[in-house]
């Protein structure tokens, strides 16, 4: 049983919000936008169709192998799917924020490509969770410490499909 933590239409009215803001913050200027996979992707896609800027879409695999044989917090990206940067005002979208491990690493990466900006965007944060410091400049929603499921956020690869934010119930 899933219970809705952020509906549908929550969710489409602040993809709205956040379209609006990263318009006026980008001002006409064209943007690369760097999609983490796989959590991303509804929130990407929803989100793009929305700006009306010059836009270029890129991909980038993020793994973490916490919890397995290798070293724990051990973070694998895969940077061949990646355009070049340099120059370029890059936005980086991810689904959640959660200890941060993922979009620090990120950072220290990207940065080394020399983009013209960088800044990043989730549709949400977990409160009380971030363990290395990153500011995202855009925040869909702040949510409690819960595992979250649904609008690109799998269980076991399930449930990516949900058009809303839930928690699975035991
Ligand atoms: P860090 O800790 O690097 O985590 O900020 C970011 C990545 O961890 C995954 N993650 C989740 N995935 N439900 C999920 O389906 C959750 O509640 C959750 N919390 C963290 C996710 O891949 C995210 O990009």
């Amino acid at each position: 049983m899933v219970e809705v933590l952020i509906s549908a239409e929550q969710i489409q009215k602040r993809v709205d919000e956040l379209a609006r803001k990263i318009m006026a913050d980008y001002d006409h200027q064209p943007v690369t936008i760097v999609g983490v996979l796989t959590g991303s992707l509804l929130f990407l896609a929803d989100l793009m169709r929305r700006l009306e800027l010059p836009l270029r879409i890129a991909l980038i695999q993020a793994s973490s192998y916490r919890g397995t044989s290798t070293t724990a917090g051990e973070l694998h990206v895969q940077m061949d799917l990646l355009p070049d940067l340099s120059g370029r005002h890059v936005l980086v979208l991810d689904d959640i924020l959660d200890t941060g491990q993922t979009l620090a690493h990120l950072k220290v990466e990207l940065e080394a490509m020399k983009p013209a900006s960088l800044k990043f965007g989730v549709l949400l944060r977990k409160i009380g969770r971030q363990e290395l410091h990153l500011e995202p400049d855009y925040i869909g929603f702040e949510i409690p410490d819960k595992f979250v499921i649904g609008y690109g956020l799998d269980y076991n690869d399930e449930y990516r499909n949900l058009p809303y934010i839930g928690v699975l119930q035991p």
